[in-house]
């Protein structure tokens, strides 16, 4: 993003002392996790004070999201079974879930299809890298998915009456969110996302592929994560799971996105078969919807 878009959305929500920051527990986890000499049981002990965290990632060990045979009895035996890496993951995806649980009252703004859209280009994008080969971008691909759009709920509880004009002008003039949004903000809500994810101290690669996830051929350096989100917001459009009615009719194979996903997966001798992703598509948005239910759930 260029300076001056950096200085509009700093001007905007830099000041704003609610603005949501991660829980202390999330942030020593991911310290943990990057830390090399760490162990399993240094992240278990971590985990454990709090006690509706580590409840929370042994009902998710359990789920469906996971689909494990036998039954994960214990937080010991989760971290066994799903590694430090996935771990993380999962205690990010818990805590951004329930940063942002509350509806702005009357905003307009659903946040449960919100999170359904979310989750969905989550767990979509995941099994897009799974299923090209692309194993490498398993855990992030879900991460990003989770919260690329961000930067919508920060417009909706922050600059609120602008977020109701964006809404008026997709609504009344056909404009495409991002349109809308540059008409009234001067920035979009992957600018906004991106900013706030560097406020997070979330991993450059991240923070890139939120900014582009709508035009991955310009990112630099985070182009196949940011193709695969681009992607997967494509399939959960078009599988309706979109808060806002929105232009649909995206094409995957056009799209940049793809080609760059295609470009890479190609060198890995993989072949993708389109048609029967998006036959599957419903399962796995199934999973997604049972991981947030499951993460925004009470803490018993
Ligand atoms: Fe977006
Ligand atoms: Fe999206």
């Amino acid at each position: 993003m260029t300076e001056d878009e950096n200085r509009i959305i700093e001007d905007t929500f830099g000041r704003i002392e609610s603005l949501p920051t991660l829980p202390s527990l999330a942030l020593d986890v991911i310290m943990l996790a990057e830390n090399p000499n760490s162990s399993l049981a240094d992240i278990a002990l971590l985990i454990q004070k709090g006690p509706s965290m580590a409840s929370k990632i042994l009902k998710i060990a359990n789920s469906s999201f996971y689909g494990y045979s036998r039954k994960v009895n214990n937080l010991q035996s989760a971290l066994l079974i799903l590694g430090l890496q996935e771990v993380k993951n999962i205690v990010l995806a818990i805590s951004i879930l329930n940063l942002f649980k509350k509806s702005n009252k009357g905003s307009g703004f659903n946040h449960e299809l919100f999170w359904m859209h979310s989750a969905g280009c989550a767990q979509v994008a995941r099994s897009l890298v799974a299923k090209t080969g692309l194993f490498e971008y398993e855990l992030e691909s879900f991460t990003i998915g989770l919260i690329h759009d961000i930067g919508k709920i920060v417009i909706d509880q922050f600059n609120h009456d602008n977020f109701l004009k964006i809404i008026h002008l997709i609504q009344q003039e056909n404009l495409t969110f991002l349109d809308a949004e540059v008409q009234v903000l001067r920035v979009n809500h992957a600018q906004i996302g991106s900013w706030l994810a560097q406020k997070w101290l979330f991993p450059p690669e991240l923070i890139e592929a939120i900014e582009y996830h709508h035009n991955p051929e310009k990112s630099k350096n985070s182009q196949i994560l940011s193709s695969v989100t681009h992607i997967a917001d494509i399939f959960c459009k078009a599988k309706d799971l979109s808060f806002i009615e929105e232009f649909k009719g995206e094409s995957i194979t056009d799209n940049s996105g793809w080609k760059i996903i295609q470009k890479k997966s190609s060198r890995n001798n993989l072949r993708f078969d389109i048609e029967r992703f998006v036959f599957e598509l419903d399962e796995e948005i199934a999973k997604a919807q049972q991981f947030i239910s499951i993460s925004q759930g009470s803490d018993t």
